[in-house]
């Protein structure tokens, strides 16, 4: 017994000397000192088996031995929690390519929208976003749009309630910011935007950006200004702007904004259907109901508003022609933003 004893002393220390790590020395731990099924315990256990002028001293030994490895592994947990051991030195190869990480990256909806709010900052607006359950009288009543106004119908509207539905656009964000403060006021509302719409330019959940000013003597032409600096930052080049005249309860005049298309310049191709010209934006003076509305006095302020689809910014800045590809997670389509 005695042979062995010492054997598994010397056993239980060149295993020690192995372990590399905490989970290693764990597992020393219980092979070797754990109380039930341990390697030490087992032996001591045989004790009973020994001569009785014996056992006092195989007793004595089995003692120091246990003591003296528990010793040893206390001192080895010591130096990995130091990071003393000099351990894992032998099983790190240097020359080993580094483990890939795959990064993710923001999706180009995000990017995108992000992108416009930043152009938008820089031109002195300021960022506010709104509920995406909206009330019936902000994303309707409160711009000009009363209960069965016939222009509720382009908006595909999800309902929750009669009065409480899914916002169709980000416009309810202007009532909602007028009611609240005074003018002089520029900010821009981006989000997500619902409609009972779906094909290859239409999915039932989509991004806008709504923006607007209000101050004494806004005109049309500070809405051209910031509409044109704007495209140009976006799509980077002095790109020329088209204002078609248009109808928005909410704006009166109306404006459609086209750029001359980023793909063929103007020439007519595919992508503008040969007009040489892409819709961005709805845009117009706001119309002075939408003022009154939130308590303003229309004599003394006026204002303007736009609002664009982000999707349909993003698929001009970067030329993709299926809105669905957005939302597929396809990661050979979102790695290359
Ligand atoms: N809310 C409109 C839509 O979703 C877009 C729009 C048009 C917003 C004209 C405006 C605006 O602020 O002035 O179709």
């Amino acid at each position: 017994m005695e042979t062995q004893l010492r054997a598994l002393q010397q056993e239980a220390l060149d295993a020690l000397e192995q372990t590399r790590d905490h989970a290693s020395l764990e597992s020393f731990r219980v092979t070797y000192l754990g109380r039930k099924g341990g390697r030490l315990t087992a032996i001591l256990r045989q004790l009973g088996t020994a001569s009785p002028e014996e056992r006092p001293r195989l007793g004595q030994l089995a003692n120091e031995i246990k003591t003296e490895i528990e010793r040893c592994f206390d001192q080895r947990k010591e130096q990995f929690a130091t990071g003393a051991s000099g351990a894992s030195s032998p099983m790190v190869d240097l020359s080993l390519p580094g483990r890939y990480v795959p990064f993710g990256s923001r999706h180009p909806i995000s990017q995108v929208m992000d992108e416009i709010c930043a152009i938008f900052e820089g031109l002195g607006f300021a960022v506010a976003e709104g509920p995406d359950v909206e009330t019936d009288f902000y994303n309707f009543e409160a711009l000009n749009l009363p209960q069965h106004h016939p222009a509720r119908d382009m908006h595909d509207t999800f309902y929750v309630t009669d009065s409480i539905l899914l916002r169709t656009h980000t416009s309810p964000m202007q009532a909602r910011i007028m009611e609240t403060q005074d003018p002089p006021l520029r900010y821009i509302s981006p989000g997500k935007v619902y409609r009972r719409d779906s094909d290859i330019t239409h999915t039932p959940m989509f991004h806008q950006v709504e923006g607007f000013l209000v101050d004494r003597d806004v005109s049309f032409a500070d809405l051209k200004g910031v509409l044109t600096s704007f495209s140009q930052r976006m799509f980077e080049r002095d790109l020329a702007l088209r204002f078609r005249p248009s109808f928005f309860p909410f704006t009166e005049p109306s404006a459609e904004v086209d750029i001359a298309c980023v793909i063929c310049n103007g020439t007519g191709c595919r992508v503008c259907k040969q007009t040489g010209w892409l819709e961005i934006l709805g845009s117009g003076l706001i119309d002075p109901a939408v003022l009154v509305q939130v308590g303003y006095d229309p004599d003394v302020y006026s204002g303007f508003a736009f609002g664009m689809g982000v999707e349909r910014i993003a698929m001009l800045k970067y030329g993709i022609d299926d809105i669905r590809l957005y939302y597929e997670n396809d990661l050979r389509f979102l790695s290359q933003f």
